[in-house]
């Protein structure tokens, strides 16, 4: 980069400059201080740990407000391992449809169609930044599907699609909207997230929350393929209710444990549920009032009403970089994001690997207003500096845009 480049720097820096899609921003004022009530070395199975596990899944149901008859585990895993349990005690009863529209969930409509090798199976396909067709999917069979297509940042916007009296499950992977976005909970049987996620917790366990006509088709279906002991519901054909009580199928990591109950304790002091899905709103909103007096960027997902709420995709529209070749385009954002990085206003904020070349900026609960709006200035700041370099011309000054494009 040049460094005769001299674009006035803001002022404001975000205080938390964690912006990442996953593990996320921890909540406000996080410590390890505050975990000074980890049980280390006991005994997952002892009491006081058990009673936390049991507190974690207890928490979970009150804070979302489940409905009655539906049931919490924690599981191996992160939430691949919680989707993956119940793909492989559910699937295979009957016809599938799988939405895929983003990487996750097109790496679980590859394990529906090559590793469990269901016949009857219909894909429903969508580039990034957009939901496939939600009207052609039927609910009297089994709908595999992601809420919030974290790489994509397109996100489900209801669950009016979902019949009230369908006959299938909706088995959904709700890993970057539990806790940021009110789910229609009647209308899902199989929903699983993760910890680091909107919580800002560690990376390890999986949370499978089961609707009673998922628990009674995980009793009465015996799928003739072989489970792995780490996705096992069943012990003599009788569902083991103790993974609904905290004794887990394996060792969790209680250090995790307390960490999650603490940010549970922090939300219910805060307002609950309800007030992260407001902070995940405004946060939100502040990202598109500062997209609609942009110059330079805009949403991936254009619809608006299909819009991730979390993890926000941008483009980038500026003429210049629409000019550029894709491996060139990379290098550019990675500039723009790599000053970011370097600054220590904005860590982690380029797009999934496999996603079409931009920004991804995480706006999920735990992620302050007032950092996001420090942080525009310094995106601002930062296109501003690789535009110029772009554009005025580097290298000897010769067009940096005229040679790389040819
Ligand atoms: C939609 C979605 N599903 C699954 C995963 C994988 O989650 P984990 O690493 O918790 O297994 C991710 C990770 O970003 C995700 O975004």
């Amino acid at each position: 980069m040049n460094d005769t480049i001299n674009i006035k720097k803001p002022e404001e820096r975000p205080n938390n400059p964690c912006f990442s899609s996953g593990p996320c921003a921890k909540m406000p004022n996080w410590s390890l201080e505050k975990l000074k009530d980890f049980n280390s070395g006991r005994s997952h199975r002892s009491s006081p740990c058990k009673a936390k596990l049991k507190a974690v899944i207890e928490e979970t149901k009150s804070l979302l407000k489940l409905p009655e008859g539906y049931k919490v585990a924690i599981v191996p895993g992160s939430d691949t391992g919680a989707i993956e349990m119940a793909m492989w005690a559910i699937i295979g009863e009957r016809g599938v449809d799988v939405l895929n529209y983003d990487a996750f969930s097109s790496l679980w409509a590859g394990d529906i169609l090559e590793e469990l090798q269901i016949k009857d199976v219909r894909e429903f396909k969508a580039p990034y930044g957009k939901l496939p067709d939600l009207s052609q999917v039927d609910t009297d069979r089994d709908v595999v599907f992601v809420w919030n297509g974290t790489t994509s940042g397109a996100m489900i916007p209801n669950g009016d699609w979902i019949k009230s009296d369908r006959k299938g499950l909706t088995i959904c992977d709700a890993t970057s909207s539990v806790f940021a976005v009110d789910m229609p909970w009647e209308k899902l049987d199989v929903i699983t997230f993760s910890w680091q996620k909107v919580l800002g917790g560690e990376g390890a366990h999986g949370m499978l929350i089961l609707s009673p006509r998922a628990l009674k088709r995980i009793e009465e279906y015996n799928p003739e393929r072989p489970i792995p002991r780490i996705f096992r519901f069943k012990k003599g054909g009788k569902i083991i209710e103790g993974i609904f009580e905290g004794l887990t199928i394996n060792t969790p990591s209680m250090l995790c444990v307390e960490d999650v109950l603490v940010t549970m304790n922090w939300i219910k002091e805060v307002g609950g549920a309800e007030e992260m899905y407001n902070r995940t709103k405004r946060n939100f909103q502040a990202i598109s009032n500062w997209v609609a007096k942009s110059s330079w960027i805009e949403f991936l997902a254009k619809e608006e009403n299909s819009r991730s709420l979390t993890s926000v995709c941008l483009d980038i529209k500026s003429e210049w970089f629409k000019l550029l070749s894709d491996a060139d385009k990379a290098i550019a954002a990675k500039k723009i994001t790599g000053l970011l990085d370097k600054e220590k206003v904005a860590h982690d904020i380029n797009s999934y690997p496999s996603a079409p070349v931009g920004i991804r900026i995480w706006a999920g609960a735990m992620v302050e207003t007032s950092d996001l709006e420090a942080l525009f200035s310094w995106l601002d700041w930062a296109y501003e500096v690789v535009a110029t370099e772009y554009t005025n011309g580097e290298n000897n000054g010769e067009s940096t845009i005229s040679r790389q494009v040819g």
